[in-house]
């Protein structure tokens, strides 16, 4: 929900001034799917003018095994799309393209991290994924029982989630660096039944005991019924007779014929939980036909897709884009997909470039996180590989800085790659705003342009369009297929969360402007928010996870600049009596954050205080706690302020230590 002052003070500041501008290469565009700035605008004013007959048009592109009587049914803020339809995101994915030449294409390319390859081509996953669906229904899961993947980046993750849309399970993963705790949040609220997981995976030469922290969370979930378990790392695991099940036993017997269930356009896909700025993680809820549509489309249109491709997402499965941009969209696209397991400096900081070599690939799509960690690491580490085969780069997560945007430009795209910096969220399901790499002029630190059929707006809190390159805050005033229909069980939540601050118009959280040329600055996040390298993390959940320890009595988290990972976590933490501040006590905090959330949260600072600069009415003043921890003076006002002498003590450090 919209603050009444977006950042913590004034109204939003742009600070970017770029000038630099990267008109599309010739011999790209020639080539390119959409071809001119013109050809786009007149797709997108197209799609403006008749947003039912363009999306009706676009759906064609998808198999459909019933088709629609209505294209859309809009009752503010809860849409249904294709409504009648009949379809199967699994069937789209995989099965379609085994119909021809295309079945011994190359679909999953995938690396482990300790060098192991595998490549499965379509018809070896309608193989794999038939015979999990299989193994997934001779456990009675049923059309619309909810399944948990927690698993390591690896084909069977892909595999498992095809398998679930098969048979009409929607899927929840969640990201393998999630602690047992976060895990069995999600599956409590989403109330899975059945849980794949592996017995580990590979990070920096470690094992990821993946296991141990399903078994932690499947303790505290008693809707859970099964554990079906992956041998991967292949060390030892407890296990629990009847729940427990090995992936390679349950798979043994069954058949590799499971044909795709026809499931009604809104039939849901999946849940993916994510962070907001208040309360637990919101269960975000995709369905079927509007989802695939998008995530399909906008893979060809952003990546400008060619049947010899060779790509790779870099996310993980885990998060948004590993489902839209590593399964459902380049596999409903019939494309060659690079998976990799590990970290990108195992067993050195030049993995990346030496997979890019090695397999060819010809699209990237990576994070301004990773990229500010490779530039730190040094170009000595690509330029030892031959990255000839790049043709086009992309970027999602945060704004990218100027400076990365350039050193990606350069070190890696050897100045002929078109970089796609798109901008869009889990609740989007797809991107919204992007160049397109054919048409579009790129500049470093701008989405650019809505993709056809998306209309946003900047806009004051009161819903007034703000003047050209002026910040606001940015909504999308029409609804489009890939938009998340509800948070998964609670209807207010979801209307009081994204349709109330700006009536009758999505609200995404993020500052913005646009320029004289019609180009979107995002400006990051208007609420409580936290962006570390590109995962989103609620100061409140991290709040919580604080005062959850017995040692502390209030805690406030603010983000911090970071050079890696954009923002950091820094916390200001007040104690119990009998407790006093020390080094130890601060590493077990970081600790026991890290246990309640995931590695992920564990916080970069942890300042002890006596008490928090607050508000007479008790509200904590977040934006002050924002400018000591960047080391800043507050320039806003301090007038609420309910005792100004608290401010004054935290810049000297706070409290001294044991
Ligand atoms: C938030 C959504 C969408 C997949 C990854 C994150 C920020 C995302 C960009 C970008 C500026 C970006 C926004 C957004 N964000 N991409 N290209 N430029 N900011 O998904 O976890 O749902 O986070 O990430 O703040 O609201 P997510």
């Amino acid at each position: 929900m919209a603050p009444e002052n977006p950042s913590g003070g004034g109204s939003i500041k742009s600070v970017l001034h770029e000038t630099r501008v990267f008109p599309p290469p010739a011999d790209f565009a020639k080539d390119a799917g959409i071809k001119s700035l013109d050809e786009y605008q007149a797709l997108w004013d197209r799609a403006k003018d008749d947003p039912e007959a363009f999306w009706a048009e676009q759906a064609a592109s998808l198999d459909w095994f019933q088709t629609w009587d209505r294209v859309l049914d809009w009752n503010p803020p809860f849409a249904q799309w294709f409504v009648g339809g009949k379809l199967n995101a699994s069937y789209n994915c995989v099965d379609r393209h085994c119909k021809g030449p295309d079945r011994n294409k190359a679909a999953l390319i995938f690396e482990g991290e300790p060098g192991d390859r595998r490549v499965l081509r379509y018809q070896d996953l309608l193989r794999e994924v038939s015979k999990f669906a299989n193994v997934l229904k001779g456990l009675g899961v049923k059309k619309g029982d909810v399944v948990a993947l927690y698993l390591p980046m690896i084909p069977e993750l892909v595999i498992a989630a095809l398998a679930c849309a098969r048979i009409g399970a929607p899927h929840t993963v969640v990201f393998g660096g999630f602690s047992a705790e976060a895990l069995s949040g999600r599956i409590q609220d989403c109330k899975a039944k059945v849980l794949v997981t592996a017995d580990g995976g590979w990070r920096r030469g470690k094992v990821v005991p993946l296991k141990v922290n399903a078994d932690g969370a499947a303790a505290l979930c008693p809707t859970l019924k099964s554990v079906v378990v992956y041998k991967r790392t292949g060390h030892d695991v407890d296990w629990t007779p009847g729940r427990d099940h090995w992936w390679h036993e349950l798979e043994a017997n069954v058949s590799a014929d499971c044909p795709a269930e026809p499931l009604d356009s809104e039939h849901p896909l999946f849940i993916l939980y994510t962070s907001g700025s208040t309360g637990k993680p919101k269960g975000i809820l995709h369905t079927t036909g509007g989802y695939l549509l998008q995530a399909s489309l906008s893979t060809k249109w952003v990546f400008d897709l060619k049947p010899d491709d060779t790509y790779w997402c870099t996310a993980d499965v885990g998060w948004v884009t590993g489902h839209s941009y590593l399964t459902y969209g380049p596999l409903a696209q019939g494309a060659t997909c690079v998976m990799y397991e590990g970290a990108p400096n195992w067993p050195d900081e030049a993995r990346f470039w030496k997979i890019i070599e090695d397999y060819r690939v010809s699209i990237l799509y990576t994070a301004p996180t990773a990229i500010r960690a490779f530039m730190k690491w040094g170009e000595q580490h690509p330029k030892k590989h031959d990255l000839s085969s790049l043709r086009l780069l992309g970027s999602v997560g945060e704004p990218i800085n100027p400076e990365a945007w350039m050193w990606y430009h350069e070190v890696i795209g050897g100045g002929r790659c078109p970089i796609v910096d798109t901008w869009w969220q889990t609740e989007t399901g797809a991107i919204m705003i992007s160049p397109l790499p054919g048409a579009t002029p790129t500049i470093p630190g701008s989405a650019t342009r809505p993709l056809p059929g998306i209309i946003p707006a900047i806009v004051t809190k009161d819903g007034v369009p703000v003047g050209e390159n002026e910040g606001g805050f940015l909504v999308i005033t029409r609804p489009w297929p890939s938009m998340l229909r509800t948070i998964f069980g609670d209807d207010e939540r979801y209307k009081a969360q994204y349709w109330s601050d700006v009536p009758g118009n999505y609200f995404t959280g993020d500052g913005a402007r646009r320029d004289e040329h019609g180009n979107y600055w995002i400006l990051g996040r208007v609420d409580d928010v936290l962006n570390v390298a590109g995962h989103r993390l609620s100061t409140m959940e991290i709040e919580s996870a604080l005062v959850s320890h017995a040692a502390v009595a209030e805690a406030a988290v603010v983000g911090k600049p970071d050079e890696i990972k954009g923002q950091g976590i820094s916390c200001f933490v007040t104690l119990e009596s009998h407790h006093a501040p020390s080094e130890k006590l601060r590493q077990e905090l970081r600790a026991h954050v890290a246990k309640e959330i995931g590695a992920l949260a564990r916080p970069d600072e942890i300042h002890f205080t006596e008490s928090l600069p607050k508000t007479r009415s008790g509200k904590i003043m977040r934006r002050l706690l924002r400018d000591v921890a960047a080391g800043v003076e507050s320039t806003g006002d301090t007038s609420t302020l309910e005792d100004v002498g608290v401010l004054a003590l935290l810049r000297r450090g706070g409290q001294q230590e044991e």
